[in-house]
């Protein structure tokens, strides 16, 4: 089921979210309708806080090439414990904030341990876009967003744009 996606400015991305004891088939039901929702958008990552979910989850799938098959991931806890001194940048979107790009400077590198759906605990090394991804989507389980790493200006101009999507939204338009 797809769901419907949060615009920023909310008060539910501001959120710190809680972590899982466990997995059950409510989360595998939900991890689907996240993967689902994050294919329809298109996105490649996706965040809890981002339909309203204040646990940690994210679903992830930085295959871009309609012509490779997928590769969905869903985390739970999702935790990065080493980064790469080498820096990386990349021009990040959000589909809490559409349509606004900037470039945002995080590690290349990352290893993340979580737990899968089925309880296990996981580790793996990510780099490049999929620890572009995986990062940005660890952020959002920590109320953070892509634009909180820019300047004040920058982040007040594209809150503004929202605001008016939003209103734009609400009305109907
Ligand atoms: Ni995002």
């Amino acid at each position: 089921m797809i769901r419907p996606i949060l615009i920023h400015p909310d008060p539910r991305l501001k959120k710190v979210c809680t972590p899982y004891a466990d997995s059950s088939d409510a989360v595998r039901k939900l991890a689907e309708d996240m993967l689902e929702t994050m294919y329809d958008a298109p996105g490649i990552g996706l965040a809890g806080p981002q339909i309203g979910v204040t646990e940690r989850i994210i679903v992830m799938d930085c295959v871009r090439e309609d012509t490779e098959p997928r590769s969905p991931i869903v985390m739970l806890n999702p935790e990065v414990i080493a980064s790469s001194d080498e820096q990386n940048v990349y021009e990040e979107g959000c589909l809490s904030i559409p349509d606004q790009f900037a470039e945002v400077t995080r590690p290349k590198l990352v290893q993340v341990r979580w737990m899968d759906v089925d309880g296990t605990e996981q580790t793996r090394e990510f780099d490049d876009l999929w620890a572009t991804c995986v990062q940005h989507e660890i952020d959002h389980l920590n109320g953070k967003l892509f634009i909180d790493y820019l300047g004040a200006m920058k982040r007040q101009m594209i809150t503004r744009k929202m605001q008016k999507l939003k209103r734009e939204l609400a009305r109907g338009d």
